[in-house]
């Protein structure tokens, strides 16, 4: 009896995966888990119907808020994007692999399977979890290497509906974080995408006046939205609406994949734009110049590791630690203004604020101006010194 735990999405490569473990790997217990980190309930709810028709056991597990406070917050803290841009697709990918092996240990099973192809980062951020483990591995669309025609044919003879609708021209992976959108015709990096790509965002022309909304932050977490306090799903859900309809948060970028291939990639996110944009203000408020400088170097890096989904590499935690230290004092409000597409920080505030009104300004001060009057002497002498190269 050989059993396999397959990370179960309702598409295509996922559902003729069932079927291809049992007939060439000689699986004679396929287990499915949809891990709902957020996606539109409509399509957990036709992922689940699929996979008790078509597989021997199946689970369903709501991850929204263990995603929220062990990858989104963390990624909040760590100012999260990759190449300039949010990650999205990656914060969520260790979680699942996790809640595999979780139910892979429980049902006793001897193998982990998922439906990534082999040219994409999600095949290596899985691994990087099922690999640490003794269960033998299975990446059925890597190893078969399907053609999307084959897999429509298999999927007829093996009685699977499939749905090629419009919207299935892309592939979109959807989280409470980001919503990415790939493949198709944007494989073109010229190609100008249509306005239908876009499930989230309005487009920013035909977004409505300006509208303020204010986070509030504790240690580093956005804990409130417009003065109301709110759990970090509810916040993320909202902010997405509102943010959406101001068609905040579409990115289109090259992007560097682990493999080493560019690909073109179109997200949305809108909360993780306001939220991230807010974040990073409150920072620069309440972080000496040193900190900030060390942080950013620091956050790069736990990007990079964040990206590639090596969440248990130990320097992840080392990172994690630094990050958590410098987020004691990230406790404050911030005003952000959402128009036509941008999201403005446009007034903050702290109890920890290192800024001070009185230093800084040209009135009555403690500070004489003259005592400045030294400082660039250093400079200058240096200068000079230079200069007889
Ligand atoms: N390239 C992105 C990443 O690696 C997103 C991939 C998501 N998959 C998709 N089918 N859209 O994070």
């Amino acid at each position: 009896m050989k059993t396999v735990v397959l990370a179960y999405s309702g598409g295509l490569d996922t559902s003729v995966a069932i079927p291809l473990l049992r007939e060439r790997y000689g699986c004679d217990r396929v287990i499915t888990v949809v891990a709902d980190v957020g996606q539109p309930a409509s399509e957990i709810a036709s992922a689940t119907e699929r996979a008790e028709t078509l597989a021997d056991a199946h689970y369903t597990l709501d991850l929204k808020n263990e995603f929220v406070d062990d990858f989104i917050v963390p990624s909040i803290k760590a100012n999260g994007l990759y190449e300039g841009y949010v990650l999205g697709t990656a914060l969520a990918r260790p979680l699942i692999a996790k809640k595999i092996v979780e139910i892979a240990e429980a049902e006793n099973a001897d193998a982990l399977a998922h439906g990534c192809t082999g040219k994409g980062n999600d095949q290596l951020r899985f691994e990087a979890v099922f690999r640490a483990t003794d269960f033998d591995l299975i990446a059925p669309m890597r190893d078969l290497n399907l053609t999307r025609e084959w897999e429509i044919d298999y999927a007829r003879d093996h009685n699977i509906p499939v749905t090629v609708t419009r919207e299935k021209i892309w592939s979109v992976d959807e989280n409470l974080w980001s919503r990415s959108i790939e493949g198709g015709e944007l494989e073109d990096p010229y190609f100008i995408p249509p306005e239908e790509i876009y499930g989230w965002t309005a487009a920013p022309e035909n977004a409505p006046k300006p509208e303020i909304v204010e986070l509030m932050f504790r240690e580093g977490v956005p804990v409130s939205l417009n003065g109301r306090t709110v759990d970090g799903v509810t916040l993320i859900t909202e902010l997405n609406r509102i943010g959406g309809a101001h068609g905040v948060g579409r990115s289109d970028n090259i992007e560097d994949r682990v493999l080493g291939l560019k690909a073109r990639e179109i997200y949305e996110h809108p909360a993780a734009t306001i939220i991230l944009n807010a974040h990073r203000d409150l920072e620069s408020l309440v972080l000496t110049r040193d900190e900030l400088r060390f942080k950013s170097m620091v956050d790069a890096t736990w990007a990079e590791l964040a990206y590639k989904g090596l969440v248990d590499e130990p320097l992840y935690a080392d990172l994690c630690a630094f990050i958590d230290e410098t987020q004691k004092r990230v406790t404050g409000s911030v005003k952000v203004r959402l128009y036509r597409g941008s999201a403005t920080v446009i007034a903050r505030k702290s109890d920890f604020a290192l800024y001070s009104e009185e230093l800084v300004s040209f009135g009555e001060s403690a500070i004489d101006q003259k005592d400045s009057e030294g400082f660039s002497k250093y400079h200058g002498f240096q200068a000079r010194l230079a200069r007889r190269i």
